[in-house]
């Protein structure tokens, strides 16, 4: 079965429109909305290669590609992309699945997935999803994950610090700092904010 057939839990919790509508006012009102790609551009040398997973309405990516990035965001929610390309023109945004990610859509410098992406995958795609992120990046390269510990939202999943690590480990990636904020407040019960990079092989 081709992965894109598989029905993510952001499809189950069907929140697109609220999700879509809350990011359009915050965008109208002139809200800070930058705090991730902050610490992500913090990451990277000037003009690197940047790969927005699930990339919602563009937000991230487009704070990115402000800053100077060659960034490229991938987003399967037909509604997002299409807001996406309303509010951002001209950013770069394609309708995809990270399960669908291979070496040929790489490399890059760093890969963001932010914002719960990772309690939204598919049930039991977790692995995979950290293993086609990890096969996009440069042998130097950096994924950026951020999401809630507590309170998730209906239909997102629960996932402690002990499962990710064993997925991520799974995956062939390794921790290199894990924050409780994208400002590196220290790690906490309620968000966590990783850094990973590729472990050899
Ligand atoms: C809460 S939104 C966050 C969007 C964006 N990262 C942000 O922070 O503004 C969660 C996103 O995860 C995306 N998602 C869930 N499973 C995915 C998958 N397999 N591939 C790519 N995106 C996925 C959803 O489509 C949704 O846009």
């Amino acid at each position: 079965m081709p992965s894109t057939t598989r029905r993510t839990r952001w499809q189950e919790a069907g929140n697109s429109g609220n999700f879509g509508k809350r990011f359009a006012e915050l965008v109208s009102s002139g809200e800070d909305i930058d705090g991730e790609a902050r610490l992500a551009d913090t990451l990277l040398s000037r003009g690197a290669r940047v790969l927005d997973a699930g990339a919602g309405m563009g937000r991230v990516a487009a704070a990115l590609l402000r800053r100077g990035h060659d960034v490229v965001a991938i987003e399967p929610d037909e509604a997002l992309v299409r807001q996406a390309r309303e509010t951002y023109p001209g950013l770069p945004i394609e309708e995809r699945d990270i399960l669908d990610l291979g070496p040929d859509d790489g490399p890059f410098d760093l890969v963001v997935c932010v914002g719960n992406v990772m309690l939204y995958l598919a049930e039991n795609t977790e692995r995979e999803a950290l293993r086609a992120m990890r096969t996009v990046l440069t042998d130097t390269g950096r994924l950026l994950i951020g999401f809630h510990l507590q309170d998730a939202p209906p239909h997102a999943r629960t996932y402690t610090p002990a499962d990710f690590e064993a997925d991520l480990t799974a995956a062939g990636l390794r921790v290199d700092l894990r924050a409780g904020t994208y400002q590196l407040h220290p790690a906490n019960d309620t968000y966590s904010v990783w850094i990973l990079s590729r472990t050899q092989g």
